[in-house]
């Protein structure tokens, strides 16, 4: 059978309330994260870009500008930097009010093996995969409360959960994601924001197939997913709408998969 018949675009569902939202989404300007951000402008959301990565947050403004949907804004941070995310977290609030959507989804699966890492490397790949998720909630909590609550959707990773060999202290990262989810979820319910992980499998954005894919990783991929088909960024982006939007009011404390059930 040929499989690309079986495999259909993930639509885009619909969720009124998502109009009024200020969303912030870190690592919006390429990959799962531009998916995120497009999706969220197309739903009339006003939507923060924090990232490092001028020309591609250029090209997707651009993008969303010839749609004309939504609001969007890049901000320049080094979320490795903990003053630039104190900074930008106070620009964002004083240029679009309090926060009601918070994706944490930056990050660098950049591989390295347990030989090649010493005190400093290690220290930089948790604060590229961990550290910002932290201070980011921190920061923006406060207006979400008060504005009456919010969603946080911190991105994790499945290879927190398969064992991903080749770079350990990104799948360490991953896996305090899951702690970081359950430990604001229980602490910020009582403000009405609820906490949830998202975990992606395999997803080959153009950064995955030019750096990484193989048609070994490839076959791994398709042997180990219940369901074969290749996951997309939509797929993932349209949990994380879900995950954000009031359909999911009751939703919080927990880790959901978008990995054809590879995990
Ligand atoms: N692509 C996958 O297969 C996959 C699988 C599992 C989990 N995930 C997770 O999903 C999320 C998105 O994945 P992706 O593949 O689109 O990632 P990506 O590496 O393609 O993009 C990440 C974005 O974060 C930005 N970024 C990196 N370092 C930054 C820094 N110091 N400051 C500010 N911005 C920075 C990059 O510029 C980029 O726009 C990540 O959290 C990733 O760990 C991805």
């Amino acid at each position: 059978m040929d499989e690309s018949k079986t495999m259909t675009m993930p639509g885009q569902s619909q969720y009124a309330g998502l109009a009024s939202k200020v969303a912030v989404v870190t690592g919006g300007a390429s990959g799962i994260g531009a998916e995120i951000v497009t999706r969220l402008a197309r739903h009339g959301a006003r939507v923060a870009i924090v990232d490092i990565d001028d020309a591609s947050a250029a090209a997707l403004q651009e993008s969303l500008k010839r749609e004309g949907k939504g609001e969007s804004r890049y901000y320049r941070c080094d979320l490795t930097s903990v003053d630039s995310i104190t900074e930008t977290c106070a620009r964002i609030e004083s240029e679009f009010g309090p926060v009601q959507v918070l994706v944490n989804n930056a990050a660098n699966d950049v591989r390295h093996d347990l030989d090649s890492v010493d005190e400093a490397r290690f220290d930089e790949l948790i604060a590229v995969n961990l550290r910002h998720q932290f201070f980011m909630t921190k920061h923006l909590r406060k207006g979400m409360a008060a504005s009456g609550g919010g969603a946080i959707i911190n991105m994790g990773s499945h290879a927190a959960y398969i064992g991903a060999a080749a770079m350990p202290v990104y799948g360490a990262a991953k896996a305090g994601v899951f702690g970081l989810t359950r430990a604001f979820a229980r602490e910020l319910g009582r403000d009405r924001i609820r906490v949830n992980q998202v975990v992606p499998g395999w997803v080959l954005t153009e950064k995955q197939r030019q750096l990484w894919w193989s048609p070994e990783a490839e076959q791994r991929r398709r042997d180990g997913q219940c369901i074969a088909d290749e996951i997309l960024a939509g797929d993932v982006a349209e949990m994380v709408l879900f995950l954000a939007s009031d359909s999911a009011r009751l939703c919080t404390n927990q880790s959901w998969f978008v990995d054809g059930g590879r995990n």
